[in-house]
């Protein structure tokens, strides 16, 4: 990873065995994930696990499509599979990794904007923030955000509406 320190409070574990056992068991259902992702138009495999506060998981992986703007991200399959699960529970975590079958990845692969005004949505709805783990299959270090409010800043958001 970069020797640039991210402008926003986040903590790298550069020692993954410093990580609790319930989010090393997530971030591995999370690149589990990647090889259910279906990218062949850019080769970049995408895996989301959410972490319930039951424990329970809920997987996604990004989904191309041959009309680009169609493609969705591995993020928002796993948070809109929770959501169409209907279940109560609130969301403890949400793992994200990838792997580029060109080349290895150097940096964890961060959300994207769409993303993290979907997360943010989520957060809303538990009233509760979710904690983010970002990293890259072929990475050792884990980018842990307590809540996507440190990378979303000024968002638009529900408290526009009313
Ligand atoms: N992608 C994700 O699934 N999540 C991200 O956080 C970044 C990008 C996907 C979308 C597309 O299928 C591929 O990665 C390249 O952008």
């Amino acid at each position: 990873m970069t020797n640039n320190p991210a402008p926003y409070k986040h903590h790298v574990y550069s020692d993954v065995s410093q990580l609790p056992e319930d989010i090393l068991e997530l971030l591995s259902k999370a690149k589990s994930m990647t090889d259910l992702a279906y990218a062949p138009y850019s080769n970049f495999l995408v895996g989301a696990a959410v972490l319930l506060e039951n424990g329970e998981h809920y997987g996604g992986c990004n989904q191309e499509n041959a009309s680009y703007p169609l493609c969705i991200c591995a993020e928002r399959v796993a948070l809109y599979s929770y959501g169409a699960a209907g279940v109560k529970t609130k969301i403890k975590a949400l793992a994200i990794t990838a792997f580029n079958t060109a080349k290895p990845l150097t940096e964890p692969c961060m959300p994207c904007g769409a993303c993290r005004q979907v997360i943010q949505e989520f957060e809303h709805r538990q009233d509760r923030p979710i904690d983010l783990y970002v990293t890259a299959n072929n990475l050792e270090a884990v980018l842990h955000i307590s809540g996507i409010g440190h990378i979303l800043p000024s968002a638009f958001s529900y408290n526009d509406l009313i």
